[in-house]
């Protein structure tokens, strides 16, 4: 498996550890599993961005946007981008029509396929995995796998953005739109271009680097980098804002417009025509 895809076990250790507190915001009955020691190594070994609550309140987060997308906009396909170790598939209480497709490198494919076999993970919904490589061509692969363009798309992109360089993040944002029918919604995240150099948090980027994982894109202008592809931003938000917080955020939230601030966003975006 390359590097980045063990950033999938760090992100599944994060949910493990939500998961097991008698007060947990979602419950991931497979995360332990697909973290193995591995992530749990890559949680100690990436400290300092609230990596923890940060993932739980993002999961959170995109849990409620998708129920709410897949029940409000009918749009009832589903595509987990980079899905890593994402169990939603087997987590969420699906609609019985909902077809989930999971898109990631060929190699994590193969490595959830082994550590979660048919008799430990049972999907909630039709489930077909697609291995691409997301900084080249995939839309084909994912066509190929059972995409009806001609029907709404929930695209989801969650811990993705900042692998990819600008070019390849904005390709990604453009070629979802390309293939989205009216009502299809968008749902991920970003940091901003000042997390990508943050001070307070130089041992975390330093040793994502160090692992041949460094983080690359960020953008300022959460809301203008999704209409330039073509996405109309519904909400954009961050963690600790009221619709981002559910007890897990304790640190503050910089203004919305204040520049230079290390920080995410959280966002759900409808197609823009
Ligand atoms: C931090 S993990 C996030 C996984 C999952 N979405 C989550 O939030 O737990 C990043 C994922 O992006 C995938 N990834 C990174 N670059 C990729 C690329 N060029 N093509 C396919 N997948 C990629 C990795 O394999 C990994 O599963």
């Amino acid at each position: 498996m390359e590097a980045v895809s063990r950033t999938a076990q760090w992100t599944a250790a994060a949910r493990a550890l939500e998961s097991e507190r008698p007060d947990r915001i979602f419950d991931d009955p497979w995360a332990r599993t697909v973290a193995g020691d591995v992530g749990f190594d890559l949680l100690e070994r990436y400290q300092g961005a609230a990596v923890a609550p940060f993932i739980a309140v993002r999961t959170k987060y995109i849990d409620d946007a998708v129920m709410r997308a897949v029940a409000e906009s009918g749009a009832r396909q589903v595509v987990l981008v980079a899905a890593g170790m994402d169990t939603r598939a087997g987590r969420l209480p699906w609609p019985d029509d909902v077809v989930l497709f999971e898109l990631d490198r060929p190699a994590l494919i193969e490595a959830k396929d082994e550590i979660l076999p048919e008799t430990v993970y049972r999907p909630r919904c039709a489930r077909h995995a697609v291995p691409v490589d997301l900084a080249g061509e995939w839309a084909q692969p994912l066509r190929d796998a059972g995409l009806d363009v001609t029907r709404p798309v929930t695209w989801v992109v969650e811990g993705l953005f900042f692998f990819l360089d600008q070019a390849e993040a904005h390709a990604l944002l453009r070629g979802m739109a390309g293939l989205s029918a009216p009502g299809s919604v968008l749902i991920g995240d970003f940091v901003s271009r000042a997390s990508l150099v943050n001070p307070f948090a130089s041992a975390f980027l330093h040793a994502l680097r160090e692992d041949g994982n460094p983080w690359r894109f960020g953008t300022d202008k959460p809301a203008e980098t999704l209409s330039e592809a073509g996405w109309r931003p519904s909400e954009i938000t961050q963690p600790g804002e009221e619709t981002a917080s559910f007890g897990r955020w304790e640190l503050p939230v910089p203004p919305a417009d204040r520049p230079h601030v290390p920080r995410s966003f959280l966002f759900t975006a409808t197609l823009d025509r």
